[in-house]
């Protein structure tokens, strides 16, 4: 490959990303917003719902089980906090939290829940934007819930290799397996506001995922650890462990 070929690839998959990611920020932000706020609340909803609901406590409890109990002083990036239940569970566990989500709209409901509920002891500093922004900085850990789900394997891949070189022991993120017959994909297609842009699930073998991230050089110092599916009802999601070696 030529340079000029390169660089021409390289401004696709950024142009392919940042369409990828207005598409979810018009959805999230917009369409979708006050169908999620209901979500992660205690509001009364409907069975489908309450099965989604309750299969993504499970998961965000998966998630937690793969860091470290004690997280006093560990800086953490809660890469996609939607209304940010996980980024408050790290702060009690005493995480200086980064926050991030291309949803003012959520942001704002994360912020406003979390000084309801008086977060502590550690800290959560919220923002609005792009969880690869490296502004971010550097952490410790990177956890991301049901947040790269949307993505295509190319992209998907490109967010872990990121998300993985700014974290110093590991990051614990889901995906959505390709076997899965019943899938978060029911909560955006079935039970959601749908619209023209409104994102579809893009699931992907453990297998195709493990071969992505093995054959790329930018995870030669990672392994993948734990993984473990939780299927509730119309939820089905994988929850996967990259570690630094
Ligand atoms: C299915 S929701 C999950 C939200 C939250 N993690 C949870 O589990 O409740 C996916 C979230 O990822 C956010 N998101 C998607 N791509 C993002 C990106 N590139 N940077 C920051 N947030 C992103 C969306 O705005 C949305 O809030």
């Amino acid at each position: 490959m030529t340079a000029a070929t390169a660089t021409t690839a390289t401004t696709a998959t950024e142009a392919a990303y940042a369409q990828r990611r207005g598409e979810l920020e018009e959805y999230f932000d917009r369409t979708a917003s006050s169908a999620w706020a209901a979500l992660t609340s205690d509001a009364p909803v409907g069975r489908i719902r309450a099965t989604v609901r309750a299969g993504r406590e499970r998961m965000r409890e998966t998630l937690l089980g793969y860091l470290p109990e004690d997280l006093t002083g560990a800086r953490v990036l809660d890469a996609g906090c939607g209304t940010g239940t996980f980024a408050t569970c790290l702060a009690a566990r005493g995480a200086d939290v980064v926050a991030i989500d291309i949803s003012q709209t959520l942001v704002d409901l994360a912020r406003q829940r979390a000084e309801a509920e008086g977060v502590g002891p550690g800290t959560i500093e919220y923002r609005v934007g792009d969880m690869l922004d490296p502004s971010l900085g550097i952490f410790d850990w990177v956890v991301a819930l049901d947040s790269l789900i949307h993505y295509p394997a190319d992209q998907l891949q490109a967010l872990i290799v990121q998300l993985c070189a700014r974290t110093r022991f590991g990051v614990a993120f889901t995906f959505v397996p390709r076997t899965a017959l019943l899938s978060i994909m029911h909560v955006v297609g079935k039970t959601f506001p749908r619209g023209n842009r409104s994102p579809d699930i893009r699931p992907i073998t453990e297998r195709a995922l493990r071969a992505r991230l093995g054959a790329d050089e930018a995870m030669a110092g990672f392994t993948c650890g734990r993984s473990d599916r939780v299927e509730s009802g119309f939820y089905t999601s994988q929850a996967m462990e990259l570690r630094r070696a």
